[in-house]
């Protein structure tokens, strides 16, 4: 089991890239099953995570065929036609639930169970189902989780609970082979849902709206084919960065980003008191005189995002003064607190709100990385430390941060990855299938 080793009190500095957003490429890879062509589908750069991976897997389980050309990853979809997912693939992580969207519209069937993810509280697939429902599908769930859709679909209208993340997109990938319009109403607004309306308009499809509450889907009239696709930078990923480079009191430039997609996060920094500075692709950050905020507010996008909430905590952990965050979207997305307690943040959680009480300081301790997110809000505590911090479980962070400890090395960090052999002694973490040399996360010169 891989752990962290975070010598603490450096500052984060320079410049760096952010890899595409995993939060787009799993939707992305569950799409491309509706290319029933022989074209390829080229996805540019793609990001050596685990959940990638966990996704490609299940791909080439139902019959695509998987290439890799340097960071590109190149899919040939003609030949998928089973339509039943192995349930240990499914349990790996929650956008496996992507997979019934694009299956049934296909294949007219598909058979899973319910999906896994970060322990981050209850997260059903209801409005996934009922959604689906409303196109047509008659949905059977059986015991142990199993689920059975079939079924022609037919275009309509859906009107969502909830703005939800993953069940827009897979009412997207869904009614892309409707017969007629949907018209997904209340959708969220993510900037990946942009992506991934792009993405299947790239392939044929006939979709718009994305990135307001109006989605609306026209048959295409035609089967989709091939091309090739370059997700967004993963704002998420890019946060992290910059409050790694505020916790420090660093200077940290961020190219070839989108920052209107942190907007949130950039205004929350700034009332923080961190110097923000923004430019077309680019955004830099520096230290300053920390300062509490009084409410973030987490919240479906534009809001400030629940994937954020966590480093942000470590932040406001270190600024002077009473600081409140209420999360609106997760029922138990605050597992990091008792870890940052441990360290010596002093922060107390009642129900979905979190008050914080600014210390002036942290200590350096052995934390456990519970999830994604918590792992590198615990990961920031320990660049900010006095001490040594060690982040254990840090299989979780590998599932959305590529490199995460070689990028903050090249960027002043000092972090050594430890795998605990069996035997009790230590060794260099495994190389992976991109290097530090070639990550896009590496120092700019
Ligand atoms: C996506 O999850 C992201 N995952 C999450 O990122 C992110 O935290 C979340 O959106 C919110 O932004 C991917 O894109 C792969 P939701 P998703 O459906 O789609 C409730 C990370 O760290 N809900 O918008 O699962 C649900 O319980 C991960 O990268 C229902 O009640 O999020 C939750 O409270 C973690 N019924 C809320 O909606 C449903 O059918 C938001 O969930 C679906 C969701």
């Amino acid at each position: 089991m891989d752990r962290l080793i975070i010598q603490g009190g450096r500052k984060i500095a320079g410049k760096t890239r952010v890899h595409g957003a995993k939060n787009s490429i799993l939707p992305v890879l569950a799409a491309s099953l509706l290319n029933c062509s022989r074209e390829e589908i080229v996805l540019k750069d793609v990001p050596d995570l685990h959940d990638v991976r966990s996704m490609l897997n299940i791909l080439t389980c139902l019959g695509a065929t998987v290439r890799y050309a340097e960071r590109d990853i190149i899919l040939r979809t003609d030949r998928v036609d089973r339509c039943e997912v192995p349930e240990h693939l499914m349990r790996e992580m929650r956008s496996s639930i992507f997979l019934m969207g694009p299956l049934l519209g296909r294949l007219g069937r598909v058979r899973l169970c319910r999906p896994g993810g970060c322990a981050i509280g209850p997260r059903p697939v209801n409005l996934h189902l009922r959604g689906l429902q409303s196109l047509g599908a008659a949905i059977e769930e059986k015991e142990g989780g199993l689920i059975e859709a079939r079924g022609l679909l037919r275009g309509g209208e859906v009107l969502l609970d909830y703005p939800s993340v993953g069940a827009t997109e897979n009412l997207m990938m869904a009614a892309v082979t409707a017969l007629g319009r949907t018209v997904i109403r209340n959708a969220a607004r993510e900037p990946e849902i942009v992506d991934l309306q792009n993405f299947l308009n790239l392939m044929g499809a006939r979709i718009s709206g994305a990135g307001t509450s109006t989605i609306t889907v026209e048959p295409s009239g035609r089967e989709l084919g091939g091309g090739c696709y370059r997700v967004f930078p993963d704002r998420i990923v890019a946060g992290t960065y910059l409050v790694a480079a505020a916790i420090t009191q660093g200077d940290l430039t961020l190219e070839e980003v989108c920052p209107e997609h942190m907007t949130s996060l950039l205004q929350v920094l700034e009332q923080a008191g961190v110097e923000v500075e923004t430019g077309p692709r680019r955004v830099r950050v520096r230290g300053g005189q920390l300062k509490a905020v009084p409410l973030v507010s987490i919240e479906p996008y534009p809001g400030f995002p629940t994937d954020l909430q966590p480093p942000l905590m470590t932040l406001l952990a270190l600024c002077p003064g009473e600081s409140r965050v209420l999360e609106k979207v997760f029922q138990q997305r605050f597992k990091h607190v008792p870890q940052l307690n441990k360290m010596g943040a002093r922060i107390r959680v009642s129900g979905q709100e979190a008050l914080i009480a600014g210390v002036e300081s942290l200590e350096g301790a052995v934390v456990e990385a519970t999830d994604l997110r918590a792992g590198a809000a615990l990961v920031l505590a320990g660049l900010a430390a006095r001490g040594e911090t060690v982040v254990t479980q840090i299989k979780h962070i590998d599932r959305g941060y590529e490199n995460l400890h070689l990028v903050l090395n090249g960027l002043g960090a000092r972090i050594s990855r430890v795998a605990e052999d069996i035997s009790g002694g230590e060794a260099e973490g495994a190389s992976r299938r991109v290097t530090a040399a070639a990550s896009p996360g590496e120092a700019l010169p």
